[in-house]
């Protein structure tokens, strides 16, 4: 079942989050109903809690739901992730579920290495690079309180209106 975007100026999407201490069945759950979420919405390829009203640090990507995307590692579940190494800079245009109107050019890192806790619970670390490592890092921030907007460097001339609503 898909669950409801909290949208921009909501007061939950400038909150950081807490870290999971267990991954238990409602995380399990809550990460499911995250996917089904992310599946709702054709052009989504990342959705992070506090976007679901949840103040748990977990968030899903899956760059492959992008046509355009040829490799991709699919469905990517991440709970109480974090960049433990970057490398590389790449300046590119992103918008965001809870800003639907709006898109932004946002610099980010090019590589970063990764490192949470996937749905068994299991520590994992590894490199993400293009799409992937750019989604990774919009949807860590979301779970550190930031969004996109706090990224561009100049809200005048790196914001640019949707024509068409997400
Ligand atoms: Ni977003």
């Amino acid at each position: 079942m898909a669950l409801a975007i909290r949208r921009f100026p909501d007061p939950i999407l400038k909150r950081p989050t807490h870290p999971v201490e267990r991954v238990d069945a409602a995380v399990r759950k809550l990460v499911e109903q995250m996917a089904a979420t992310m599946c709702a919405h054709p052009r989504c390829v990342g959705l992070a809690a506090p976007q679901v009203g949840s103040t748990l640090r977990i968030a899903v990507m899956d760059s492959s739901r992008n046509p355009k995307v040829a490799e991709s590692r699919g469905l990517i579940i991440l709970v109480n992730p974090h960049v433990t190494a970057a490398e590389g800079a790449v300046l590119q245009r992103e918008g965001c579920l809870s800003i639907p109107d709006f898109t932004g050019n946002v610099q980010r890192a090019a590589r970063v290495r990764i490192r949470a806790h996937d749905q068994d619970g299991q520590l994992q670390e590894f490199w993400l690079e293009g799409f992937e490592a750019i989604i990774a890092q919009h949807e860590i921030d979301h779970l550190d309180g930031k969004l996109f907007l706090d990224r561009v460097a100049n809200l005048k001339t790196d914001v640019f209106r949707r024509r068409t609503s997400l």
